[in-house]
């Protein structure tokens, strides 16, 4: 299907060709002396300068071995590879033969694996129409739903089966609803749920957009959506979440409970980077969000270790800014506030502004980026399972939908994630086909339906 693309011209369409072998992680061992290249799938598809390192190792053609007993002939083989727990790219040559890859295998093109988590509530409701749009892209993804969740929890006693994280570690990213039903209490579903995903795989950059679409009305008088683009970076594996805690003397008076948050160097550096990059892209303009007035141990060592990273990004500019003021400045000056970066907490409830901003929780989107390749990152719109609206059909699935967005960009399908992004302007644009929270009357399915009709 490949034949007479070289290894420049696949990488170029985005083509992941791979090996055999490489479809078993991680048995692949590499052999150093052999050209090639692993470039963080984050700095592939983000640095210009990784492209042309890229191209320059496409133009040497030099033998790859994937391992001793397992050659690749045949053309390019653009591999996708666990290695030292982390997943890298690995970008390489071979001669060209007539058989194709290893063992007389071909090389297929391989259609990324996305676990469907679709959890409860409108979760079920909403992450069928980001299928839907996926699929009328023309794209063969390999979508494989878990019926996991609160129900789940009712059957069994378990929100995920014991060996839920194991099978989820074989997908190429997570693609869930929202997890929670009034029948189970909610920091159990949390706790068994996605949280364990979030930091197992250390998904530990929770990236929200927060924009006003075109046609959508911003409850802030006088606000269209050049004032509110804001890219918040929320800090996903530790600080106020961290789990760490305990009870006892519980139901009687002398009950006590204890909630620690933990901020470590290695989290807030990580996340801060991320955060400095995707700012050094945009506006360069970065607000860090504390509250180290208060608090007067872990906002001072995040204020310390975004003030270290600052200094690596000498272009731009960083405002750190206290999590009270932080809430009203977003309602009085959105237009001032491009990146943010916040910890656990502080980015929880400030997006959740953020999307009041942007017209309705139901067109909020969030990724969770698992960049060091500890596992696949998920996907998932901001709202959780609405048990008030759930079963209706009436749940806006443009959140859903627009993580299915986020989830293409980070497969490496930017020209996709472009398309449903600009699919999802035109119908909010239009007006015609919304759901009640933006004034509708559509349902859910109408507008999954409005919006593949507006792919272009
Ligand atoms: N990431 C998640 O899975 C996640 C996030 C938040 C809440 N939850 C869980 O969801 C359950 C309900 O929580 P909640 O009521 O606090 O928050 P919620 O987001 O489910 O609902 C808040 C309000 O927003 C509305 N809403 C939410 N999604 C919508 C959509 N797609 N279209 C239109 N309106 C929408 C609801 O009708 C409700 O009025 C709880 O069990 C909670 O723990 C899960």
């Amino acid at each position: 299907m490949f034949d007479g693309l070289t290894a420049k011209e696949c990488l170029l369409r985005g083509v992941r060709l791979v090996g055999p072998s490489a479809l078993s992680p991680p048995a692949v061992t590499l052999e150093p002396h052999h050209a090639l290249l692993d470039i963080a799938f984050h700095d592939f598809q983000r640095n210009g300068a990784s492209v042309d390192v890229v191209h320059h190792a496409l133009d040497d053609p030099s033998p790859l071995l994937l391992s001793e007993e397992r050659a690749v002939p045949g053309r390019a083989a653009f591999s996708r590879v666990w290695e030292r727990n982390r997943l890298a790219h690995m970008v390489s040559l071979a001669p060209a033969t007539a058989e194709g890859g290893a063992h007389g295998v071909p090389c297929h093109e391989v259609a990324p694996r996305i676990a469907v988590v679709p959890g409860d509530g409108v979760g079920r409701e909403v992450v069928p129409e980001g299928i839907k749009v996926i699929r009328a892209l023309g794209l063969s993804f390999d979508f494989e739903e878990l019926p996991w969740g609160c129900e789940h929890y009712e059957r069994t006693g378990r929100m995920m089966p014991e060996y839920a994280l194991s099978t989820l570690a074989g997908y190429d990213a997570i693609y869930l609803g929202a997890i929670g039903w009034p029948t189970v209490p909610d920091h159990i579903s949390l706790w068994e749920c996605l949280l364990p995903i979030r930091k197992t795989f250390e998904q530990y950059v929770n990236l929200r957009p927060v924009r006003l679409l075109p046609g959508i009305r911003c409850p802030l008088a006088g606000r269209g959506p050049a004032d509110i683009d804001m890219l918040f970076v929320r800090e996903n594996t530790e600080g106020e979440y961290s789990g760490t805690g305990g009870r006892v003397h519980v139901g009687t008076e002398a009950e006590l409970a204890v909630e620690v948050p933990v901020f470590t160097r290695r989290a807030i550096e990580r996340c801060a980077r991320y955060a400095f990059g995707r700012a050094q892209e945009r506006s360069g303009r970065l607000v860090s969000v504390t509250k180290s007035n208060a608090s007067r141990c872990s906002y001072v060592l995040w204020d310390e270790v975004v003030g270290g990273v600052a200094r690596d990004y000498p272009e731009v500019q960083v405002e750190r800014v206290h999590v009270d003021a932080m809430a009203a400045r977003m309602v009085l000056r959105p237009d001032t506030i491009d990146v943010v970066v916040a910890s656990n907490l502080f980015a929880d409830i400030l997006t959740d502004l953020g999307a009041a901003l942007q017209g309705s929780l139901g067109l909020a989107a969030s990724g969770n980026l698992s960049l060091g390749g500890a596992g696949p990152s998920m996907f998932e719109p901001v709202h959780g399972s609405a048990p008030d609206i759930a079963g209706q059909g009436r749940a806006n699935p443009v959140g859903a939908v627009w993580a299915g967005a986020l989830m293409l960009r980070h497969l490496g399908y930017d020209a996709e994630a472009g398309r449903v992004e600009h699919a999802i302007e035109t119908v909010c644009a239009e007006g015609r086909v919304l759901t009640g929270d933006l004034g509708g009357t559509a349902t859910t399915a109408e507008v999954g339906d409005a919006l593949v009709g507006a792919l272009r």
